[in-house]
Order: structure tokens, then C-alpha cells, then sequence
């Protein structure tokens, strides 16, 4: 312990006089932190520009994680360290870092980092784990370095992940970002230790997913004429905007994301939020339009025709390609906010239920049903095809779909209710987990968003299986922040809006809860954030409220996105 005292201390010595560039010494409480940290009495590791990296040869992926990790320590370091295949049945050398698979870790992503004086190795039950120690190591390193050496303190980390499902979302319909910003998201996704990217593709607002059979969805559904200005005013910007994404890049996107270990599922909102598609496939509602792609925010009456089929068969065609794009088991459908008045005036929604005799009762109307009966049908389609669907918690208004994972994100009720049903569950209460939500309540000086207050604190504090029995718990597959764009026009306020939001939902989807506590986090937050100042990240300065209080200059770059926003 002593040792220890002494090394952190040295480190700190040398960070403070870092251009005296003699050496510097790694810290493990990294975010998110790992399960067990157990440091010895032993002489540290010397990580400088003479470590290599090693591998087991014919391991490509062992090999492509042994790149990252360079890539990682040359951020930090400047130092680019050699990457070396190891002869199968070959000890871990003197002096290397040595990536390996061993099946006896319990967990699918978990790892073991061991540190000796002499050698490290870090070993995976699957290479996703050796990632993950990989992105510890990464983080333990000072984000910046003129250090020649790296002292990395001897001890074991063995670590695994809280949760399997650890998410974040991106709304692309309401505003549109480039696919070099995707994959910087996805890079982010990969420093926070999560494992899925949530795409929402479809909106009112905006089709953003190239669908070969229907060329109109992204001809005409992908462009609006105009934007409303500020939170539904009767001014709109007469501004032509839009974008989508091609099949090509979407694969590009999926492949990316795969060699970070993270599954991209794709989202195609139905049978609401779907006036985009509507504006070019008129036929597909139940007035027949015309129909404008939206301009403005909200939840809109006109949706799909289910009575339709027409409307049925698009939808089975479009999944037919979204999963020829992506191999995720999971496709999420959407299914919130999908207002029943035009479904009770139509003729064909109205025989439609009659001739699947969709009945009333005391709780749902015979229209909940009809939606229960999209739903159902389109998760019968995609059953068929291997894969699984997710639905916003409003399916389980009516029949909920037998097979469906249920993503709360009104609260938790709806979570608990399908967990209880035994639904599998991935919490994203809007209360805890909506990064479009304020980060402050002196909402003055943050960027102009759509409301709510979600502080860090608030984030932090989320245990997703709150208020559960062991039993219940175990239909919680993780948890998730959803970042609807609304009010979010640029790249930089995405980064705002989510960093370091995302610090403290890693610790809630990776960490035990027993090990979390607040106020250390705020500890070692700062390491964290030092790496987003070094990659240029457009970071909310965490502790500001606090410092505000007094201050009236605010010269955040933030203000940059919210000078853009500013118009709206
Ligand atoms: C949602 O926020 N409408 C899922
Ligand atoms: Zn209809």
C-alpha cells in the first residue's frame, strides 16, 4: 500500500512537470471502473517506445486489437509501438503487452489484465473482452504524455461488464449528421465500453435509409422544404434540408462498428412517425394525403394505413433490406406515439377489424389492438428471418407482440410492467436517460433544447433493475440513453449534449451497483474528460453550475452550437 502511495505520488509529481518528460504512472480507477483492482508489492511495468505488442498469430482479431491499442497509446504517448504475431504454444514475452483468449473468464466480455515487472498480459474469454481491457488500459494512461516511460503499476484487474446491453441512441431523421460523424459516435460508444448503437432511421421529419424497392423514401422522404423555427412557432426557416444514408454506407457504418464490438440496430419507426414515408407513397395512409415530410415537432395524426395491404407488404419489403443490411439480431420498430384518429374514420383499418375481430375492453380500444396487430405481424415477419424485434414501451398497449423486447423509455413503469410479463427489457426512462433533456437548470447558458433537466448526478444514480425480484431482474438487459434531435442541428452539440452524460451511464450499464458511488466518480471523471479535450470533443465543463453562480462570462465552445441554435 505504501508502494502504491508512493507511485501515485510520483506520477503525480511527473504529470505536474510533464515536459520533464522522464516518466509518468498509469492509474486503473478508470470510468467506467472496473470490478476488482488488486495491485502488488511488485516493481511497475515500463510501457515506453521500445514495447510490443504481441498476439497469437492467425488471431485477426487479437491482431486488429493489438492495432487499436497501439493506435490508443500513440494518441497518449506519441510513442508507436510494434505489433508482433506470437507462434501457437509461444510464452508471452519479456517486455510485451500480450493480448490472448482464455475460456475459463466467465463472462462473454469479460477480461484479465495482469502486470508484472516484466511482462502484462491481458486475456479475454472472447477477443470483445480483450477490447474492453484494451480500452481500460487505454484510459489508465494519461490522455497526454511527454513521458518516455509509462510505469504501469503491477497487480490484476479482472472486470466484466454489470449488463450485456449497454446502448446509446442517435436520432438521424430530425436532423441529419455525416457518416464520419457516425463513426466518430461509434468511437465514442467504444471509449465508454458499450457494445450496441441504437440508429433511429425513420421519421416525420425525415427518411434517412436508402430502400431499393421504394427509391421515393429517400428521393422525396429524405428532403423537407422547410423547419420550423424555435419549439413549434409559426416561423419556419423556407430552408431546403435533408440527407440520408446509402446501403453501401450503412454497410460501411455496421462493419465499423463491428471491429469496435459494437451492433448497430436499426430503427424504422412504425406505424406512426411516419410522414416522410407518407410524402412519397401517398397511398399508404389512410386519407391519401397529400402529405408534407414534417417541418415541424411533435406527434402527428396521420399514420399508416393498417387496414392497408399495401401498407403491410411496404413494411414487410423495407425490413427485407434493412436486414440484409444489418446482422443484428435485434430490429427495432418503433411503435410510440401513433394517435388511433385516423385509424377509427377509415374504412379499410375499421374492416381490417372486423375481419381480424379486434375487440374493445375495458383497457384498449379496438384500434390499440390494430396497432397490436402491425406490430405482431411485422414481428412474425422478422421472427421468421432469425431476428427479434424492440418496441418503444407503448406495446404493450393492446396484445403486446409474444417474442418482443420492450425499451422503456416513459419512466420505468413500462419496463417493470414487461419484465414482470417476462418481456426482456432495456430501460431508457426518459427521467434518467434522455440526453436531449437540459444538463443544467440554468438553462441560460446551455445550448436551447427541448427541456427536462437531466444533470450528471441524475444519470449516475439510475440502477436499472430498481424495484425488481432476482427473477424479474434478469429480464433487464441493460440500459440506454436516447438522444432525440429535435433541437440538436450540429455535430458539436451532439458531443455536447451526451458528453459526459455518457461517463456516468458507462458506470450504470458496466459497474456493480454496490461498487458505485457518485462522488468518487466525479473523482475520476477528469481523467476521462482530459481525453476529450485532447481529441477536441465538444464536452460540457461538468462542474460548472456550481462556478456559474458567479460568473457572467461563459466562454464554452458550447456556445458556438448554441449561437447556431439560437435562430431556431
Ligand atoms: C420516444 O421518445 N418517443 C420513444
Ligand atoms: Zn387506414
Amino acid at each position: 500500500m505504501r508502494k502504491l502511495t508512493h507511485m501515485l505520488l510520483a506520477g503525480t509529481l511527473v504529470l505536474a512537470c510533464s515536459s520533464c518528460g522522464v516518466e509518468t504512472t498509469a492509474n486503473y480507477q478508470v470510468i467506467p471502473l472496473p470490478q476488482e483492482v488488486a495491485l502488488s508489492q511488485e516493481s511497475p511495468f515500463n510501457l515506453n517506445a521500445g514495447t510490443i505488442i504481441a498476439y497469437p498469430e492467425n488471431n485477426e482479431l487479437l491482431k486488429r486489437n493489438a492495432k487499436f491499442l497501439a493506435e490508443y497509446i500513440s494518441q497518449s504517448t506519441g510513442h508507436t509501438l510494434q505489433t508482433e504475431a506470437l507462434a501457437p504454444g509461444s510464452e508471452a514475452p519479456k517486455g510485451a503487452i500480450t493480448l490472448g483468449l482464455d475460456p475459463a473468464i466467465r463472462n462473454r466480455e469479460g477480461y484479465v489484465l495482469t502486470v508484472k515487472a516484466d511482462r502484462v498480459t491481458l486475456n479475454g474469454q472472447t477477443e470483445n473482452g480483450v477490447f474492453y481491457g484494451i480500452q481500460t488500459l487505454r484510459k489508465s494512461i494519461p490522455a497526454e504524455t511527454k513521458a518516455t516511460s509509462i510505469l504501469l503499476p503491477a497487480g490484476s484487474i479482472q472486470d466484466e461488464p454489470r449488463f450485456s446491453y449497454r446502448g446509446m441512441h442517435l436520432d438521424v431523421g430530425r436532423h441529419f449528421f455525416p457518416i464520419e460523424f457516425i463513426k466518430k459516435y461509434i468511437d465514442l460508444l467504444a471509449l465508454h465500453n458499450m457494445n450496441t448503437f441504437h440508429w433511429h432511421l425513420t421519421e416525420d421529419q425525415g427518411w434517412r435509409i436508402e430502400i431499393k424497392k421504394y427509391p421515393k423514401l429517400t428521393e422525396i422522404g429524405a428532403w423537407r422544404d422547410r423547419t420550423v423555427i424555435g419549439r413549434n412557432t409559426e416561423e419556419y426557416d423556407n430552408t431546403r434540408y435533408g440527407g440520408f444514408y446509402t446501403q453501401e454506407q450503412a454497410n460501411e457504418i455496421v462493419k465499423y462498428a463491428e471491429e469496435r464490438y459494437i451492433t448497430v440496430i436499426p430503427e424504422v419507426d412504425l406505424p406512426g412517425h411516419m410522414l416522410a414515408a407518407l410524402a412519397a407513397y401517398p397511398e399508404m395512409g389512410c386519407t391519401g394525403g397529400p402529405y408534407e415530410v414534417c417541418p415541424r415537432w411533435g406527434v402527428f395524426e396521420d399514420v399508416l394505413c393498417i387496414g392497408n395491404e399495401k401498407s403491410m407488404q411496404f413494411l414487410e419489403d423495407v425490413m427485407a433490406e434493412i436486414i440484409d443490411i444489418f446482422p443484428s439480431k435485434y430490429i427495432h420498430i418503433g411503435g410510440d406515439e401513433a394517435p388511433r384518429t385516423r385509424w377509427e374514420k377509415c374504412p379499410k383499418c375499421q374492416a381490417r377489424i372486423r375481419t381480424e375481430k379486434l375487440k374493445s375492453d375495458k383497457n384498449h380500444t379496438a384500434e390499440d389492438r390494430l396497432q397490436s396487430y402491425c406490430m405482431t405481424r411485422i414481428e412474425k415477419f422478422l421472427n421468421s428471418k432469425g431476428r427479434r424485434i424492440i418496441g418503444w414501451d407503448e406495446i404493450l398497449e393492446g396484445d403486446v407482440a409474444p417474442n418482443a423486447t420492450v425499451m422503456s423509455w416513459r419512466g420505468s413503469a413500462g419496463g417493470i410492467k414487461a419484465a414482470q410479463l417476462g418481456h426482456d427489457v432495456i430501460m431508457t426512462p426518459n427521467d434518467y436517460c434522455y440526453f436531449d433533456y437540459y444538463q443544467s437548470e440554468d438553462t441560460r447558458h446551455e445550448p436551447f433544447a427541448i427541456g427536462g433537466f437531466v444533470p450528471l448526478e441524475k444519470v449516475y444514480s439510475l440502477n436499472p433493475t430498481a424495484s425488481l425480484t432476482e427473477e424479474q431482474a434478469k429480464h433487464i438487459l441493460g440500459a440506454q440513453a436516447n438522444l432525440w434531435t429535435e433541437y440538436i442541428p450540429t455535430s458539436e452539440q451532439v458531443e455536447y449534449m451526451v458528453l459526459p452524460r455518457m461517463a456516468a451511464l458507462a458506470e450504470v450499464q458496466w459497474t456493480q451497483q454496490e461498487k458505485k458511488d457518485y462522488t468518487n466518480f466525479t473523482t475520476r471523471l477528469a481523467g476521462l474528460i482530459s481525453l476529450y479535450r485532447r481529441d477536441g470533443l465538444n464536452y460540457r465543463e461538468p462542474f460548472r453550475q456550481q462556478a456559474d453562480s458567479t460568473a457572467t462570462a461563459v466562454s464554452y465552445t458550447h456556445l458556438r452550437a448554441h449561437e447556431t441554435s439560437a435562430h431556431l
